[in-house]
């Protein structure tokens, strides 16, 4: 498991093994688009401020991975144990 803040409200949440970062911050009222949910389609796209992404989708390329500042919510994780988002 690992957090994810939304920047925007201060809420911190807790993203557990089973379930994504999508399923996590759109319950907990976070409007993030979606659609392949396979880490394909690159609608799902957020904002990283702060924290190391783990990306496990095909959208990014090598730069953009290395980067981090873009992740893909319904299939990427966190190799922090916390990711500030702009959401
Ligand atoms: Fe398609 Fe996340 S919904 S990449």
């Amino acid at each position: 498991p690992f957090e994810i803040e939304l920047a925007r409200s201060g809420t911190v949440l807790t993203v557990p093994a089973h379930s994504s970062v999508l399923d996590v911050v759109t319950a907990a009222g976070a409007g993030v688009l979606s659609s392949c949910r396979q880490g394909v389609c690159g609608t799902c796209e957020i904002t990283v401020l702060a924290g190391e992404p783990e990306h496990r989708d095909s959208v990014l390329d090598d730069a953009e991975r290395a980067a981090g500042t873009r992740m893909f919510a319904c299939v990427s994780r966190a190799r922090s144990d916390r990711l500030v988002v702009d959401l």
